[in-house]
């Protein structure tokens, strides 16, 4: 199937609703519990000197996960849409636990405009996380640029999206399935992801073109790809106030 890019941010208020609405919880805390196993098995553990970025952050889902994972760790939740940037500042103050979300921060911002000199230098990146976020992006280029720029060599990457089904049929038959769980306009949103998500082998033949392959590509089940793994040879990366 080919792919069918969507526009980037989710900024129409009646959308940032309906995904923040939703329940995902058994995918984030999937995820959550991926990073970790990836983090032990690499012998890191996170303390108060380390920094979790979580790019196109959506209403802070993930962010606040993490957050409550790894509590003395300093979390920023990043994404363009302001509206969805709102939604996350207000899900933080509203949480049954605020006390639990104190070290989570947001900022508005689009992920190509994260360059070094945007934000007051002070702390590295240790852990580079990202969720729903690739598709989105028109350009492969502009997401690998963004995380390598975020990067140093001691940043561990981990980033998780929809992988893009094989054919029409098939992704007629994933809509058909979130319209019995999810509303109109999430199901409306989900099938045009679908559509504009990567492949594969999209994910892996870029980062082996582009002297990338530190970086690894994993399937997970039918619909889902993992980008994981450390740059090399990073010099600087990116820090964040
Ligand atoms: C499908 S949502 C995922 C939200 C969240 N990560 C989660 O898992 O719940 C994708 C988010 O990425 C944001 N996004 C898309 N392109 C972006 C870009 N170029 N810069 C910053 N954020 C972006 C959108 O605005 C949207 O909030």
């Amino acid at each position: 199937m080919e792919r069918i890019p969507e526009p980037e941010l989710m900024e129409k208020k009646e959308q940032v609703i309906s995904y923040d609405e939703a329940d995902f919880s058994e995918g984030e805390v999937n995820l959550i519990n991926q990073i970790n196993h990836y983090l032990l098995r690499k012998n890191i553990s996170l303390g108060e000197k380390d920094l979790i970025v979580d790019l196109g952050c959506g209403p802070g889902n993930i962010s606040e996960k993490l957050a409550i994972k790894w509590p003395n760790t300093e979390v920023v939740g990043i994404d363009g849409s302001k509206e969805m940037i709102l939604r996350a500042q207000y899900n933080k103050e509203v949480s049954a636990d605020p006390k639990k979300l104190k070290k989570l921060r947001y900022i508005c911002s689009d992920i190509k405009d994260i360059k070094l000199t945007n934000f007051l230098l002070k702390k590295k990146i240790s852990l580079l996380v990202s969720n729903s976020l690739i598709h989105h992006i028109t350009h492969l280029e502009d997401f690998f640029n963004t995380i390598k720029t975020m990067s140093s060599n001691s940043t561990v990457n981990f980033h998780k999206d929809l992988k893009r089904p094989f054919d029409e049929k098939t992704a007629l038959e994933l809509k058909a399935k979130c319209s019995k769980k999810y509303n109109e306009i999430l199901t409306t949103d989900y099938y045009a992801s679908l559509r504009a998500s990567y492949t594969f082998k999209e994910l892996k033949n870029f980062t082996l073109e582009n002297d990338l392959s530190s970086l690894d590509v994993f399937e997970e089940g039918d619909n889902y790809l993992i980008v994981y793994g450390m740059f090399k040879n990073q010099v600087n990366g990116a820090y964040i106030i």
